[in-house]
C-alpha cells in the first residue's frame, strides 16, 4: 500500500550548547563551525534541499542569530562585492539564501531533542516531515534521505536511519531492535532504547541523525515523560509508535521502519570526528586536494610512529 503525504518539510534542531567545543562555541553556535569553508549547518541544509525538502525549519536557542542570518540575504555585503565585480564571492554569499525557504522557531528552554522537535508542531501541521540533526553530516553520494522518503512512501509511519557500530559505542546513541522485511535494506523496528548500557543493547545498530516522522509523533511527544538525561527524547516517542504498532494498541502512528545505512556519517559534534571530517572533505575537494594531499602525505612522514 502506498502512503500519501509528500515529505516537503525538514526540521533541523540546532540549539545544542556545544560544550565539547568551548571556547570556540562561546559566541559561535556549534553548527556554525566551518568544515573547510562552509559552516556545518550549510551541508545539512544542502542535503535537505537536494532531497527535495524546500521548507527548512531551524529550531534555535539563545544567541543563535548567526545561524538564521547565514540563510538570509546579506544586502550590504552583496552590494560591496557587486561594486568590486567579485562575482565568485557574490555567488558564495548568495548560495545559502537560495537553497530553501529557511525559517526558525526558538526553543525557549533546552529540554531535549524530543522537545525541540515538538517546537515544530505548528509549522509542520499534519504532514510527514524529516528531521536532520545539525551535527551529523552524511556523505553526498549516499542518498540517505531520498531512501528514507521512499521507505515512508512504501511503509507509512516513521522511518529511522540505522548504522552498525562497534558494541562499545552503543551507549552513546539510540539503539534499535528489529525484524527483517522483504527488502534487505529495510527493517521493521520493534523497539528503541536511548543510550542503553552496552550489556542491555538489543543490537549493534544505532539511530543516526536522520528521521522521517509521521505527524502523530507530536501527540506522542506531548505525552512522553523526560527520559535519559532528564530530557524528552525523540527515541522514546518513536519507541511508543514502534511498540504500539507491534501490539496494535492505542496509538495510531503506523509503526517505525529502519533504513540500513552503510555509507559515510561524520559526527561533527565530536572533536576527533570533526578533525577527520575536515581532512576528508578537504581531500575530496578538487580545488584543494592536489596541494593539500601532497602536503598531508609529507607531513605524515614526519610524524613519529605511535
Ligand atoms: C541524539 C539522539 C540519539 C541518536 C544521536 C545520533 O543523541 O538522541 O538517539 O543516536 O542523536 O547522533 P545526541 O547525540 O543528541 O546525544
Amino acid at each position: 500500500m502506498a502512503h500519501s503525504g509528500e515529505v516537503t518539510k525538514a526540521v533541523v534542531p540546532v540549539a545544542g550548547l556545544g560544550t565539547r567545543f568551548l571556547p570556540a562555541t562561546k559566541v559561535t553556535p556549534k553548527v556554525m563551525m566551518p568544515v573547510v569553508d562552509k559552516p556545518a549547518i550549510q551541508y545539512v541544509v544542502e542535503e535537505a534541499a537536494s532531497a527535495g525538502l524546500s521548507d527548512v525549519l531551524l529550531i534555535t536557542g539563545e544567541g543563535q542569530q548567526s545561524i538564521t542570518d547565514h540563510f538570509e540575504r546579506a544586502y550590504d555585503l552583496e552590494a560591496r562585492l557587486t561594486a568590486r565585480g567579485n562575482q565568485k564571492a557574490l555567488a558564495q554569499v548568495r548560495a545559502p539564501s537560495e537553497l530553501a525557504k529557511v525559517s526558525y522557531v526558538r526553543q525557549d528552554s533546552p529540554r531535549g531533542l524530543g522537545h525541540a522537535v515538538l517546537c515544530a508542531a505548528e509549522h509542520v501541521g499534519d504532514e510527514p516531515f524529516a528531521v536532520l540533526l545539525g551535527d551529523d553530516l552524511i556523505g553526498k553520494r549516499d542518498d540517505l534521505l531520498a531512501r528514507m522518503i521512499a521507505a515512508r512512501k512504501r511503509y507509512g509511519g516513521s522511518i529511522v536511519a540505522l548504522m552498525e557500530v562497534p558494541h562499545e559505542q552503543i551507549s552513546s546513541y539510540g539503539c534499535a531492535a528489529f525484524k527483517p522485511t522483504d527488502d534487505p535494506d529495510i527493517v521493521a523496528v520493534t523497539d528503541l532504547i536511548e543510550k542503553p548500557d552496552a550489556s542491555e543493547a538489543p543490537s549493534n545498530w544505532i539511530v543516526i541523525g536522520r528521521y522521517v516522522c509521521d505527524p502523530s509523533i507530536f501527540a506522542v511527544l506531548r505525552e512522553t515523560p523526560a527520559g535519559r538525561g532528564g530530557e524528552i527524547q525523540l527515541t522514546d516517542a518513536l519507541r511508543t509508535l514502534a511498540i504500539a504498532d507491534r501490539t496494535r494498541a492505542g496509538v495510531d502512528g503506523g509503526g517505525v521502519h529502519g533504513v540500513l545505512f552503510r555509507g559515510r556519517r561524520y559526527d561533527t559534534g565530536n572533536k576527533q570526528d570533526f578533525l577527520r571530517t575536515t581532512v576528508e572533505f578537504a581531500c575530496s575537494r578538487p580545488d584543494l586536494a592536489p596541494e593539500f594531499v601532497s602536503w598531508l602525505r609529507e607531513y605524515l612522514e614526519t610524524l613519529p610512529q605511535t
